[in-house]
């Protein structure tokens, strides 16, 4: 059976693995989190490497891979170079939708939203200059973000009115398109959305790299399952380096990835929790 190893610095490469889940429902999944690093647009660029490097080269002696996908913006602009020169696997990595956002708006106005360390990043401007050099381009770099969707995914009330407010300067701009350039925001599109109903497009990454994914499976003649083969439990593990979230299993059951195992405190070997807990 193929497997997909899908990393993020916490829950929001699940929205990734939803749209492998949609594309790909044969394929079994191991959800790697460094959420005890979370989050990674706080940290320096060499212990983000070196943390992926070591989680992922830890889950794959446990768990072997066909494709490895770096669900995680702010990871992708750093580490994917030292990670496919440790690992023959295929690897993937997730950069903001800046090309579709381009093809899609019809004002030329985009508004691109993402963690500071992603605003920040010279390969932002380069998707920029290359696929939207005929867009005003608006970016938001929200520092809180990613914690308040971290904690709506563990029930907690996401803070809606500054949500709002901080999506303000996508409204003064008039964009017609956002970018949702980190992989948690798409778990919280709908509360968005109700941010900015004149929004017409709201785009991210996890359709395109599922599709990626398929086209590298299909490398290693690994797509040709029966299409029936369709897995109740396609997260075989989900690892993650320190607490398990609260609620996790629930909300990975609710967004249709139930998996057969949780583990926190990873790869230590407390906080080890099997299907039924969490
Ligand atoms: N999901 C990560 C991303 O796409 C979150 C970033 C972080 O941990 O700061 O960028």
């Amino acid at each position: 059976m193929p497997r997909v190893l899908v990393f993020d610095s916490g829950v929001g490469g699940l929205s990734v693995s939803a749209c492998i889940r949609q594309r790909l429902p044969f394929v079994e999944q191991v959800y790697v989190a460094d959420n005890a690093g979370f989050p990674y647009g706080d940290q320096p660029e060499s212990v983000v490497t070196l943390r992926c490097q070591r989680l992922i080269s830890e889950a794959l002696q446990v768990f072997p891979c066909d494709v490895i996908v770096v669900a995680c913006n702010t990871a992708s602009t750093v580490v994917l170079p030292d990670l496919r020169s440790m690992t023959s696997i295929p690897v993937v990595g997730v950069v903001p939708a800046v090309k579709p956002a381009a093809a899609c708006s019809q004002n030329r106005r985009i508004g691109i939203l993402a963690t500071p360390a992603t605003i920040r990043r010279p390969y932002l401007e380069e998707l920029i200059r290359e696929f939207a050099a005929d867009c005003q381009v608006e970016r938001i770099g929200q520092p809180e973000l990613v914690r308040w969707i971290e904690d709506s995914v563990a029930g907690q009330e996401l803070p809606q009115s500054l949500l709002c407010e901080a999506l303000q300067p996508f409204r003064a701009a008039g964009v017609d398109t956002v970018v949702l350039g980190c992989t948690h925001y798409p778990l919280i599109r709908e509360q968005l959305q109700a941010c900015l109903p004149e929004v017409r497009f709201w785009v991210d990454s996890g359709d395109a790299i599922a599709r990626r994914t398929e086209w590298l499976l299909g490398q290693q003649d690994k797509t040709t399952i029966p299409s029936a083969a369709v897995l109740d439990y396609p997260v075989r593990a989900a690892l993650f380096s320190g607490e398990i979230p609260s609620g996790l299993r629930r909300y990975m059951e609710e967004s249709g990835l139930a998996p057969d195992e949780i583990r926190g405190h990873w790869p230590g070997d407390e906080g080890v929790t099997t299907a039924g807990s969490a």
